[in-house]
């Protein structure tokens, strides 16, 4: 037995709001065995399995009553590599940064949009993360999953994934799915995506016409810390909402209203709405009530000064959701997990 199981251990290193609250049963995965362990563990002690990557993307409101295993499995490799399209696998312990300077350092191009987004490679399709423009589904090849109700491998391509704006199968079948390993289709030939937002800009201010991918990852690096704050300085969980789909009349009549409100049309007609926009016209951007706040430089982001617990920053998070409710009629959704 390999797998080493603590009692009684504080989660806030583990979560980058820097909450703490304690885990009753806590142990690291650093294998398949680790993981089958784990689950094995879990149920002869009776104890539901909580599994976690960077524990970038979760609220934690209570004492966890389960055994919190975090997955810490290491190895990125590449699988296949005819000059130009080439697989690359990694682990889903992997920390998601390293990654992708990884593939740039290895002349990669695809995921450097993705640059400096916290949490793990495991965590990635989850939600289907996406940035400046890209989604994890854009550079999907396939991933490695345990089933957690029979104990068996299966292996799941892009459309078993059935991604969509921040969410995929695995949330949906929550708690179903334990992500083993991640591979992801890059090339060699860079195909930049330049057009989301402040990113060609940058790229002209520092005077850099033809950019190559590593370029554009250090300026979406750079672009993401004036923005957003950093976990380890200011515990935060990024976007704390998701950007809400409205119907084509509700955004037009919005707009109407509120000429100034950030809107992208979407190929089905659906429209979504910038919740920054929204929160920060509410009058929330900077607000702060003990030690939980909304960031001062990006309203869709909540922020822990230090000691906030995370019914603080729930409470806050429900009253900016009825706020928003009330002045615009859209319902803002929270991204990150809740436990
Ligand atoms: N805005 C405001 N006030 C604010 C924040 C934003 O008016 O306080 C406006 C901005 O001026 C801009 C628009 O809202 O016109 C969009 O803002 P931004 O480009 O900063 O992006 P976002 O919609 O707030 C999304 C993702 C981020 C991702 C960025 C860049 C979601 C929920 N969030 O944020 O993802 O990094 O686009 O692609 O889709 C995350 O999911 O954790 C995350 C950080």
């Amino acid at each position: 037995m390999s797998l080493q199981v603590q009692s009684a251990v504080s989660l806030k290193p583990f979560n980058t709001f820097g909450v703490d609250v304690q885990a009753r049963l806590f142990a690291e995965a650093h294998s398949d065995d680790d993981v089958r362990e784990a689950l094995a563990y879990s149920a002869a002690h009776q104890l539901p399995l909580l599994v976690i990557g960077g524990g970038s993307n979760l609220l934690l409101t209570a004492d966890i009553q389960a055994l919190v295993l975090r997955m810490a499995s290491r190895g990125v490799r590449v699988l296949s590599d005819n000059g130009q399209r080439v697989i690359v696998e990694a682990e889903a312990g992997e920390t998601w940064h390293p990654f992708v300077l990884w593939s740039l350092e290895q002349g990669l191009s695809g995921l450097e949009n993705l640059s400096l987004i916290p949490g793990t490679v495991g965590a990635a399709p989850m939600q289907n993360i996406g940035a400046y423009g890209v989604e994890i589904k854009d550079v999907f090849h396939s991933l490695t999953a345990l089933d957690r109700q029979t104990g068996e491998l299966r292996e799941f391509n892009l459309d078993d994934c059935a991604f969509a704006y921040r969410d995929s199968v695995f949330k949906h079948q929550a708690g179903r799915w334990l992500i083993l390993r991640v591979r992801f289709v890059l090339t060699r030939a860079a195909h930049l995506h330049l057009e989301y937002g402040p990113v060609r800009q940058r790229l002209t201010e520092q005077g850099i016409e033809q950019p190559t991918a590593k370029d554009v990852s250090a300026a979406i690096c750079a672009i993401r810390s004036e923005k957003l704050p950093d976990p380890a300085v200011l515990g935060n969980a990024g976007s704390f909402f998701k950007n809400p789909l409205v119907s084509a009349e509700l955004g037009a009549e919005l707009k109407r209203e509120h000429p100034g409100l950030v809107a992208y049309p979407q190929a089905d007609g659906q429209v979504k709405l910038a919740a920054g926009w929204l929160i920060e016209q509410a009058g929330w951007k900077g607000f702060r009530e003990a030690d939980a706040g909304v960031h001062r430089l990006q309203a869709l982001v909540l922020v822990n000064y230090g000691t906030a617990s995370g019914l603080q920053l729930l409470g806050l998070a429900q009253r900016i959701q009825q706020d928003i409710a009330q002045r615009y009629g859209v319902h803002l959704e929270m991204e990150p997990n809740l436990y």
